[in-house]
């Protein structure tokens, strides 16, 4: 199935090209975002146009960049907050996006619930941007990710990736493996403790079970391009499973042991996983997510209509 460019969904549907002319449209609004010195006129892009960032379920940069996403465009956010509205009355989530289908032009959601988010794009007419999808899929984090790779190395083909942690229960490595099967000659190795393995439906990912303490002397011997770390995902465990017991860690001694340009990578929020300063020779999780707003501001451009607009920047 091919991207319709009506919502922004599902990783699996994207070719390299669809995914070439997000991270291409999001270099030409990179100087528009507020994230660097550069910064040009304000752009009106989508004046007039508003959106519906609905999260049911916590965030903080999808949330925010989102909407500064579309601030940057010219356009105007509405933040729905589930702890004040009429979900507590007993309205339904349906229900909800309904009604704000008819206030809105575009929406952001984010659900526990995997494929939610497909099901209530069916409901809508507006586009709809897969914020998350519990486990399942986080397609818009793996933009920034693919844009931070490209723009470290200046291409994706040919890296060495590590994905480190929860690879069971987060879903930014789910999207991020699925998107790489589009590049030539990556080698993308999945470590993980007992129990947090990615499922294997992920093909392309070799994923290695290690005993968390032996990290250090795994990652020496793998010599990475990047390291992508991710939290262990806690509120997606079942009852009585014991998050503690894959606590693994990155420290000043793990930078030590990486090949000098490898860089550093993370979702975030990180917990007590990485346990570094946020910028240095390596460290790229913060500039990582600050691509959040530029990878956004390419996919609203697109599903509002308005790529050629950006193209003639
Ligand atoms: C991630 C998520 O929500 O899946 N956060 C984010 O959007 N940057 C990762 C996480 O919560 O661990």
């Amino acid at each position: 199935m091919a991207w319709d460019k009506n919502d922004f969904l599902d990783i699996e549907v994207l070719t390299r090209v669809d995914i070439e002319t997000i991270l291409n449209l999001a270099e030409k609004l990179e100087p528009y975002s507020g994230i660097n010195d550069k910064f040009y006129e304000p752009l009106h892009i989508c004046e007039g146009k508003i959106l519906a960032n609905v999260f049911f379920e916590d965030s903080t940069r999808t949330r925010i960049s989102t909407q500064v996403a579309m601030s940057r465009l010219g356009g105007g956010s509405v933040n729905f907050d589930k702890t004040v509205s009429s979900i507590n009355k007993g309205e339904s989530f349906e229900d909800t996006l309904c009604i704000l289908d008819g206030y809105c032009d575009i929406f952001a959601i984010r659900h526990s619930g995997e494929y939610s988010v497909f099901r209530f794009a069916d409901l809508l007419d507006k586009p709809v941007i897969n914020a998350g999808d519990g486990k399942n899929q986080h397609p818009t984090q793996t933009m920034l990710d693919l844009y931070t790779i490209r723009k470290e190395f200046g291409k994706i083909d040919g890296s060495k990736i590590v994905l480190i942690g929860d690879l069971k229960y987060g879903r930014t490595v789910h999207s991020l493996a699925r998107a790489l099967e589009n590049y030539n000659d990556v080698e993308l190795i999945g470590i993980c403790p007992e129990g947090l393995e990615m499922p294997s439906k992920y093909e392309n990912c070799e994923t290695r079970v290690i005993d968390t303490k032996n990290l250090n002397e795994v990652l020496s011997e793998i010599g990475p391009d990047v390291v992508y770390a991710t939290r262990i995902q806690k509120e997606r465990m079942p009852e009585g499973m014991d998050a503690e017991k894959y606590r693994y860690v990155i420290n000043e001694q793990t930078l030590g042991i990486l090949p000098d340009n490898c860089i550093i990578m993370h979702p975030l929020p990180r917990v007590d996983e990485l346990q570094i300063e946020w910028h240095g020779k390596k460290q790229r999780m913060f500039e990582q997510a600050s691509y959040g707003v530029p990878t956004r501001m390419a996919i609203i451009s697109i599903l509002l209509g308005y790529e050629k607009e950006v193209m003639e920047l």
